[in-house]
């Protein structure tokens, strides 16, 4: 559980740092079972590239249909022009999301051990709902940059109540794409939500247009274990990972079942 100095630096940073929090075992068991299922994955049957440049177009049927599922979305730099992957498939993923912490056995026991709803809970959240999990893996050489964002654009509730969990099961430095972040940043409006149109199709509603803060971003360099938490309105960045190391991590989204979940939000699960 968090102590006032820890929830009050959250309400004042918009994030908080907590070391050793998910011990190495824990953290084996999930890098060992991601890998377990990228290998039992038919890579030839689907090619969903992840990737936030082109956020609208590559929201594809399986990336908006993988809130209840376990699916796996490539890096974009995993494929040549010809379509072939130009590393082994194990080094390809970009991540897999949305609901292995309710649909796998191995992540399920390793959530329900961290006890993030307890957490949540002393930040505000009344009825935790842990809405979607992903294990990001930020690969060597390829992995990509994920542009500036508010996690509330993507997991909105009205009023906001987003909350994050990123557990570093590597060492995340600046050179492997550590997370970076605006400190006080999340006092600023949400600048845009992710919405699914009646056309059917995705796409996101200006809600503010005015320019970022030109802050400087705070380098979050974290060892394996830590955990951050992050307000669903803090801005934050990772840059592309040009190294030879992967800096996986493990996150979860929390959400209040108390707030309003729009039927247009484009995670629509049954599941929590
Ligand atoms: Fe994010």
């Amino acid at each position: 559980m968090l102590n006032n100095d820890q929830i009050e630096s959250f309400k004042r940073n918009g994030y908080l740092i907590i070391e050793d929090y998910i011990d190495s075992t824990k953290r084996q068991q999930l890098m060992s079972r991601a890998e377990e299922l990228i290998a039992e994955f038919d890579h030839q049957s689907h090619r969903s590239v992840f990737t936030t440049k082109e956020q609208q177009r590559t929201s594809d049927d399986n990336f908006i249909g993988s809130a209840d599922k376990v699916r796996f979305f490539f890096e974009q730099e995993a494929f040549d022009k010809e379509g072939k992957l130009t590393v082994p498939k194990r080094l390809s993923i970009n991540k897999i999301g949305h609901a292995q912490h309710l649909l796998d056995p191995v992540y399920k026991v390793v959530v329900d051990g961290l006890q993030l709803s307890g957490i949540a809970k002393q930040l505000g959240v009344v009825s935790p709902r842990a809405i979607q999990s992903m294990h990001i893996f930020k690969q060597p050489r390829i992995g990509g940059e994920v542009d500036l964002h508010q996690d509330s654009t993507f997991i909105y509730t009205e009023p906001m109540s987003c909350i994050g969990f990123w557990l570093a099961l590597e060492d995340a430095t600046i050179d492997n794409g550590c997370l970076q972040a605006l400190p006080g940043g999340h006092k600023i409006a949400l600048k845009r939500r992710f919405y699914k149109s009646k056309q059917g199709d995705m796409r996101f509603e200006e809600l503010d247009d005015s320019e970022w803060p030109d802050d400087e971003l705070a380098v979050l360099e974290v060892d394996a274990g830590t955990m951050i938490i992050l307000h669903g309105q803090l801005p934050h960045y990772s840059a592309a990972n040009v190294s030879e190391k992967s800096r996986q991590a493990f996150t979860m989204h929390v959400v209040d079942g108390d707030c309003y979940y729009p039927k247009d939000n484009w995670l629509q699960t049954d599941l929590v």
